[in-house]
């Protein structure tokens, strides 16, 4: 029996939908040998394929499918196996009406769509366990199934009453007395008091939506709701396949739910990955699709699969532009070199009809495989077979942690303060990643539970929420020699989103040398700037925090303009044996290389590649090999100190061209340097 993690190769495919085509064995049967023909190792089967397996309650067809798995398999091809649940038949909806979500105005809605059940309703939950079991039971032990694939991309909320009433007995858990409630969610405020865990309704824009406190709770809740749903699902399988790992897609900067408590209940992290390409300028776009690679990897500190990616445009952006020469290769090598362990694509074959007819696919309407997007798909396969010995090699940990705390972001959206709808610290996560990405600094991304003992910088990229236990691990940290990078809108909630009190940064002031930050705002348009000692000043905008007090350390620049011109903007403190910086406005991406040409010296973290890289050019390095890619607009020219193999081309030299999205793959194992050797090469 294989798993992913058995295997020697990178997985690579995609979703599969033949239910879309039963009636057309000639397109089945081409698409076997097409398959073959782009390196096609592994298939998502049918993940919205309910109607088609269970066409009227309890009439369960999976014959069509069952031959499906069997033709892939003796083509050498895997399956990952979805249960259908992301979106279901009509005549369940009709008959078992609980199924179907109901929004925050408390209307159920009506058929359609999809990822829209109700995450609680016993009818759902029954029918999608039958379901499962049966599934289970009929391909459990297949050779050709090597994993199993749950439900589809699960977001939102239910406001029905089976969920309102979920959430009360959610809430008594974990409170135990509705005063220990009404304290910790500060009802005193606007005669919010409650008597009886009874008169609590979920938020909702006809009730109560101003109660931080109360919306992060619901926010908790529709996290576990949504885990247990897994749970659900994850334990029917088991009946009759107890060892084949599970997975959920997961998806992009996600906010519904936090990802930390749902990794929990799977084996393997998988997520769908859809930049927003523009030509031209790939840097920021691709620094937070490795920023989300990385935090996917960081959930459980290994790696991953990219469940889903387009081999050429998506059809749902505002622009949907076509990738250009190389970016299929680039970006798909970049989700490896981060940690994924597949290269999978949404989807295999256009369907003529439905909202997606016109997504990018492997196999167009055509249905011919001398396509430009089918050639740039058999040459990712290709690369993929030629790096496979990285499948094998341990990942090195990252020295580096940047804090992305989901519960900290829930809070952040809540708040009313500074920027009505910008206070998502998401961005301000991404700069900071992609100060450290554009100098092939590796970073870890999780939330603040992480153990901080092995990094050697930590940083807290707008972490307003500081839960129990977090400031104390953080002046450890530092006092035991860590480097702590703090910015503006940090430490200033705990866990209930209740105001820390006796000042903030929390726990950090003496650490810092900085007390009670004040927050302020600054119009669109309008900037302030951090200025340097030497003259160089970079734009502040949208926030401006002005310390009440700085009480220590050394002020490494200070703002240009305001009533608080001249006062500290950025600052360095020596706290034990180790270093703090407080960052006080967001900067720009040259006011954070400033920032970071400090911070990462005085950190002393390795470089994926220790060599000059072009603007716009980074590296990422997994095992011994170095991806080195062009995320610029313009041809570069790559100067290395030492002749290297580019393993994709077999091609050695000291200088490589780089046209705007071509990557290269060094040979960087530290025995090969400047020896040119090719035995990797096998061209
Ligand atoms: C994903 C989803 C797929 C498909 C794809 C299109 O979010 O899981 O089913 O809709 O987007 O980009």
């Amino acid at each position: 029996m294989s798993s992913p993690d058995d295997l020697s190769f990178f997985l690579h495919g995609g979703d599969y939908n033949p239910d879309q085509w039963l009636d057309r064995p000639d397109i089945l049967e081409a698409d076997l040998k097409m398959m073959k023909k782009a390196h096609v190792n592994c298939v998502s089967l049918g993940i919205f394929a309910w109607s088609a397996l269970e066409k009227q309650d309890g009439e369960y067809d999976f014959g069509w499918l069952g031959d499906i798995v069997d033709r892939l398999y003796e083509n050498g091809i895997y399956t990952d196996l979805a249960t259908p649940s992301g979106a279901r038949p009509a005549w369940m909806a009709e008959k078992y009406p609980t199924v179907l979500r109901t929004d925050e105005q408390g209307r159920r809605r009506l058929f359609g769509e999809r990822h829209n059940h109700c995450l609680t309703s016993p009818d759902y939950r029954r029918k999608v366990r039958e379901m499962d079991m049966k599934l289970s039971e009929r391909f459990g032990s297949h050779p050709g199934v090597i994993m199993w694939h749950i439900g589809n991309e699960f977001s939102g909320d239910c406001f029905c009453p089976l969920c309102a009433a979920a959430f009360r007995q959610w809430l008594k858990n974990k409170y135990g007395t509705v005063e220990d409630l009404n304290r910790r969610w500060w009802t005193s405020f606007w005669s919010q008091r409650y008597s009886s865990f009874d008169e609590i309704d979920p938020p909702s824009p006809r009730g109560e939506m101003s109660n931080p406190s109360m919306r992060l709770d619901w926010r908790r809740f529709s996290t576990d709701q949504c885990a247990s749903f897994i749970r659900n699902e994850k334990e029917a399988i088991r009946t009759h396949c107890p060892d084949k790992p599970v997975t959920v897609n997961m998806m992009w900067s996600f906010w519904d739910y936090d990802y930390s408590v749902l990794a929990k209940e799977v084996d393997l992290i998988s997520w769908d990955c859809y930049p927003r390409l523009r030509a031209g300028n790939y840097l920021t776009e691709m620094a937070e699709a490795c920023m989300n690679h990385d935090y996917m990897r960081s959930l459980k500190g290994r790696p991953f699969l990219l469940m889903e990616s387009s081999p050429s445009k998506v059809n749902w952006h505002s622009v949907n532009q076509l990738k250009r020469p190389g970016m299929q290769l680039t970006t798909s090598l970049l989700s490896v070199f981060c940690g994924s362990d597949s290269v999978m694509y949404f989807q295999w074959r256009k369907g003529r009809g439905g909202s997606e007819a016109f997504h990018g696919a492997v196999v167009g309407h055509d249905g011919r495989d001398d396509t430009r997007v089918f050639r740039d798909v058999v040459l990712t396969g290709e690369a993929l077979e030629r790096i496979s010995a990285l499948k094998k090699q341990p990942m090195e940990k990252p020295k580096a942690l940047i804090v992305l705390d989901q519960q900290s972001r829930w809070a952040s959206s809540f708040v009313q303060t500074g920027l009505r709808d910008h206070m998502d610290p998401v961005e301000a996560v991404r700069d900071h990643y992609r100060a450290l990405f554009k100098m092939g600094i590796r970073a870890d991304v999780r939330d603040s539970d992480a153990d901080l003992t092995d990094y050697s910088l930590v940083v807290l990229p707008e972490t307003f929420m500081f839960r129990d236990g977090f400031a104390q691990r953080l002046r450890e940290y530092v006092n035991g020699g860590g480097k702590l990078l703090v910015t503006c809108f940090t430490g200033i909630v705990d866990g209930d989103d209740l105001c820390h009190l006796g000042g903030t940064p929390h726990g950090l002031t003496d650490v810092l040398g900085v007390r009670d930050p004040d927050l302020d705002a600054l119009y669109p348009g309008e900037e302030n700037s951090m200025v340097f000692p030497d003259g160089r000043a970079f734009p502040i905008r949208e926030i401006c925090e002005y310390p009440e007090e700085v009480t220590a350390g050394e002020c490494l620049a200070v703002y240009g303009r305001d009533f608080y011109g001249g006062t500290p903007a950025f600052t360095e403190n020596a706290f034990g044996k180790g270093l703090a910086w407080y960052l006080a406005g967001r900067t720009d991406e040259k006011g954070l290389d400033a920032v970071y040409a400090r911070v990462a010296a005085k950190a002393d973290l390795k470089r994926s590649l220790d060599e000059p890289l072009p603007e716009g050019v980074v590296a990422v390095r997994r095992g011994d090999m170095a991806l080195v890619c062009n995320l610029g607009g313009e041809k570069r020219e790559l100067e290395l100190s030492v002749p290297r193999t580019d393993l994709l081309s077999c091609h050695t030299s000291k200088t490589f061209a780089l046209k705007s999205g071509a990557c290269l793959v060094l040979d960087v194992s530290a025995e090969k340097e400047g020896t040119g050797e090719e035995e990797k090469c096998t061209r």
